[in-house]
């Protein structure tokens, strides 16, 4: 590294979605510098590179090319990941690149095999496992404060946006801002295009939670089942388009081999409940539960205020964290959306400087991916399917 200051490349630089919280989270990195932004759209990049001072391109092969690019940190959709982290891994360049990682075990597996030859750090943007209420549950569980984990039961209702964010997006939800998104084939999802975009958050924050339990020292996931529903489902109900298929993946089972059972339930109720319920996870373990708010969890302004993280235990329930309500995007009293962004690209960003392993690797991201291949692939054939037998070159679509 010529410097003791990353310089850094965010692709896809004017997405409308993710783009913006890696901008901040970039720009507040006290070891990087922001030196360009890249984009296929001509016009949004140029006018980017100068509000921000950062050099504008629209090719990703010049990005590359430039020596003065140590790394980029890939905010383009999944169809574009595996091409794109191969490329800066022979380019020299380090690569965070958003989740899903890719399309097919056999491109994750390329991915990380180019950044193990080159020498460079890859990492994948896994923004949950640094969401705040979850990293300090994790601890808790480290601690030893609820005993050995037992049972992880995920909860997600719709997440209900803040008008601000809502005006910035003239009124369309984040599926309809991206839209290929909800479209089968670029999702990477076949029938199933949102959980592909979602199921590696809730698969990671689970592992994360669960590979804490004392005396844990493997957590890889046995077996999923899932089951999917058709006919309204409000929190996809996409404007203008009626949803993406009609029919979406609302239950998901899964054991992972150290012996926590593990669950996560999309929430289609009405609005009155859906209020209560943002991203909700309940730890149980043999000394105790712990409920935990993750990403757009939490109530809204004017219900009744929950903390972020409360232990329950020995009959007396005790805050462990407070709610935080200065989030830009989620209309929650407990949200952290930027913050997770912040401090996941923070933490590539010193571990490259430091030569320590980040903590949210190319393998992890396979993991996930896996996972969720399984999930489709168990929705689709009605059927309990395990990771490993999903095939290589096996996609969605
Ligand atoms: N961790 C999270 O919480 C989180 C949240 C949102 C999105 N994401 C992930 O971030 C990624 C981007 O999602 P989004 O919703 O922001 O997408 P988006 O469609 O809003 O933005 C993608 C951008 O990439 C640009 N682009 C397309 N092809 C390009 C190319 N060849 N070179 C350079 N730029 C190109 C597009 O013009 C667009 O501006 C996805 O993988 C998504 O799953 C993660």
């Amino acid at each position: 590294m010529a410097s003791d200051r990353l310089s850094i490349a965010l692709v896809g630089a004017t997405g409308m979605v993710a783009a913006p919280a890696h901008m901040n989270g970039l720009q507040a990195a006290p070891n990087a510098s922001l030196y360009a932004v890249c984009d296929v759209d001509d016009e949004r990049v140029s006018e980017l590179g100068e509000q921000v001072g950062a050099k504008a391109f629209t090719s990703f092969d010049e990005v590359l090319a430039d020596p003065n690019v140590d790394a980029v940190d890939l905010v383009t959709p999944p169809f574009l990941h595996a091409a794109q982290t191969i490329a800066a891994a022979r380019a020299g360049k380090h690569v965070y690149c958003e989740k899903p990682m890719a399309h097919s075990l056999a491109e994750a597996d390329a991915m990380i095999a180019a950044h193990r030859e080159a020498g460079t750090i890859l990492m994948i943007g896994e923004s949950y496992v640094f969401h705040r209420p979850i990293v300090v549950a994790r601890k808790a569980i480290e601690q030893g404060e609820i005993g050995i984990v037992t049972h992880i039961r995920e909860t997600k209702g719709p997440w209900l946006m803040r008008d601000e964010e809502s005006d910035r997006l003239s009124g369309r939800s984040h599926e309809a801002s991206a839209p290929w998104r909800i479209d089968s084939k670029l999702s990477g999802g076949g029938q199933f295009p949102w959980t592909m975009d979602h199921a590696p958050h809730f698969f990671a924050t689970a592992r994360y939670l669960a590979s804490a339990s004392p005396g844990s020292n493997s957590t890889n996931i046995d077996s999923i089942t899932a089951h999917s529903q058709t006919g309204e489902t409000p929190s996809r109900r996409i404007p203008g388009t009626g949803g993406p298929t009609g029919q979406a993946i609302t239950n998901v089972a899964w054991s992972f081999d150290n012996g926590v059972n593990s669950s996560w339930n999309q929430i289609e109720s009405g609005d009155d409940a859906v209020a209560r319920i943002g991203f909700q996870v309940q730890i149980h373990g043999s000394g105790g539960s712990l409920f935990v708010f993750g990403e757009g969890g939490g109530t809204p302004p004017g219900r009744p205020q929950v903390a972020a993280v409360t232990l329950h235990k020995e009959g007396v329930s005790q805050v462990v964290d407070e709610a935080d309500p200065s989030d830009r995007v989620w209309l929650s009293n407990n949200n952290y959306y930027d913050a997770s962004h912040q401090d996941a690209l923070e933490h590539w960003i010193d571990s490259i400087l430091a030569g320590t392993p980040v903590r949210y690797s190319g393998e992890d991201g396979r993991l996930e991916l896996a996972a969720t291949l399984a999930t489709i692939m168990s929705a689709e054939e009605k059927r309990t399917v395990a990771p490993v037998d999903v095939p290589a070159e096996w996609t969605a679509y």
